[in-house]
C-alpha cells in the first residue's frame, strides 16, 4: 500500500494518524476513569493525571 492518499484509498499516513488517536482517546479514556479511583496512598496518584493531561 501507498505512503500517501490516493483517489482510492488511504495512505499509510492517513491510517496510522487515524488508529493512532483512536487509542489515544480510547486509552485516555480508560486511564481517566481508572486513576480517579487511586487512593491518596498508591504510587500512581500523581504521575497518572500528569500522564493523562500530557497525552490529553
Ligand atoms: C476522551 C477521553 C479523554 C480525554 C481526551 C481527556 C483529556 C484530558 C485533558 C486534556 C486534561 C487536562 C485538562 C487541564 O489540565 O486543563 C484532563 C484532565 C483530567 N481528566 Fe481527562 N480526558 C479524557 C477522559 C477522562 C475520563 C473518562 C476521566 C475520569 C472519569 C478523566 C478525568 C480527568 C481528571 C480528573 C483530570 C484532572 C487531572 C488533574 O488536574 O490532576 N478524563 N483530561
Amino acid at each position: 500500500m501507498q505512503l500517501r492518499n490516493s483517489s482510492s484509498r488511504y495512505g499509510w499516513i492517513s491510517m496510522f494518524l487515524h488508529w493512532g488517536v483512536a487509542l489515544a482517546v480510547f486509552g485516555l479514556f480508560a486511564l481517566g476513569l481508572w486513576m480517579v479511583g487511586l487512593d491518596y496512598y498508591s504510587t500512581w496518584r500523581k504521575d497518572a493525571p500528569d500522564l493523562h493531561k500530557s497525552i490529553g
